[in-house]
């Protein structure tokens, strides 16, 4: 990490992994701006931006030294025509407009990462995809006869094109990262790791599915600190995938979940089971049926380090937590 204290502009900072993020620099010392659609107070700079449109939000990224745009959509919703027309405008817009500017700024940040996703490579229940041999998906097959839903291609074809977005046009002056992040599990409310410590303590923390999809995720502690790598590393540029090293298959998952929850059973949800929560909840069972084997080769490989590099220790870590914001 440098060591003088950065100026930070996280477009979309306002989310689950904004707000991780924001609070992770300010506490580094760093001067944190976070663009919103607001209303929005933070202990951190917030400025108003409508993500489609120029305006004064623009000075915020002149003369700073970082931009890691987040807006997105969440996924966590049916994908309707109207929700598959935000969830892909509020990704592809953002960057595009994003590079409309920055290409032109005089004193553009220096780099620039962007939110991307796991979900990017292919459902893979035989090998691990990393960054130089993971194949891309699209085409999506559950097994050799079954094609996967056409949600699944949707994922896909939105995640390819936020990166297309992103790299297509030249910044010479700013290095560009995408973040192919897997699942990025906190204690704060709200969240993935909340949902699914819910339905484990209600004894419903099974596997789902076939329990057989790999789960690609990353504790957020090392997901922030993966960012702040990526700050310093003036070498890597390109895509990274930005989850621990070791997934795991759901059954597995959830078996350690449990066991940080000391919970010993779970009543597991097969697929027609899932299909009527996720009706009921306004998912998408693909958020936990797609399996992402995803490794993080250029992290690795670039020498950092996993504080959680295994799910075990960091679903504890994550109770833990919990258990002491609830206390
Ligand atoms: N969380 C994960 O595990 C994970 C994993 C892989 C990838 N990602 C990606 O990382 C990014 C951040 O994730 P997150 O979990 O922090 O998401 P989040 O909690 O849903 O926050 C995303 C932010 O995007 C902004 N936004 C929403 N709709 C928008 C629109 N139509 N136009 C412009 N901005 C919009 C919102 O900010 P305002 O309302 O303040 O404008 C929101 O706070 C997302 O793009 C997500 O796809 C997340």
């Amino acid at each position: 990490m440098q060591t003088r204290a950065l100026r930070i502009v996280l477009p979309g900072g306002s989310g689950q992994v904004g707000r991780m993020l924001a609070r992770f620099f300010a506490e580094c010392g760093h001067h944190v701006t976070v663009l919103t659609r607001g209303p929005y107070t933070a202990p951190w700079q917030t400025v108003h931006w409508d993500g489609m449109n120029r305006g004064p939000w623009i000075e915020t990224l002149k003369g700073a030294d970082v931009c890691i745009n987040l807006a997105g959509r969440s996924v966590n919703c049916r994908y309707t025509e109207a929700n598959r027309r935000e969830i892909y405008e509020s990704r592809i817009g953002t960057t595009r407009l994003l590079n409309g500017v920055i290409a032109e700024l005089e004193d553009p940040p220096f780099v620039w990462l962007n939110a991307s996703t796991a979900t990017i490579y292919r459902h893979a229940l035989d090998r691990e995809m990393d960054e130089s041999t993971g194949e891309l998906g699209g085409g999506e097959r559950i097994s050799r006869r079954r094609r996967a839903p056409e949600t699944w291609n949707f994922s896909v074809g939105v995640a390819r094109d936020w990166e297309a977005a992103f790299f297509e046009t030249p910044t010479p002056r700013t290095r560009k990262v995408a973040l192919r992040s897997g699942i990025v599990l906190s204690p704060a409310h709200g969240n993935a790791f909340a949902i699914l410590s819910r339905l484990v303590r209600l004894g419903l923390g099974g596997w789902q599915g076939r329990g057989r999809q790999y789960v690609s995720w990353v504790h957020e502690a090392d997901f922030a600190r993966a960012v702040a790598f990526l700050i310093a590393r003036e070498d890597v540029d390109g895509p990274v995938n930005v989850t621990a090293p070791h997934p795991v298959t759901n059954r597995e998952f959830m078996e350690a979940l449990r066991e940080a929850w000391e919970m010993p059973n779970g009543l597991p949800a097969p697929w027609p089971v899932l299909q009527i929560a996720a009706f009921l909840l306004r998912t998408e069972t693909e958020l936990v049926l797609k399996s992402r084997c995803v490794v993080p080769g250029r992290l690795l490989d670039a020498g950092f380090t996993f504080q959680f590099p295994r799910w075990p220790e960091a679903a504890e870590d994550l109770v833990r937590q919990r258990r002491e914001m609830d206390a």
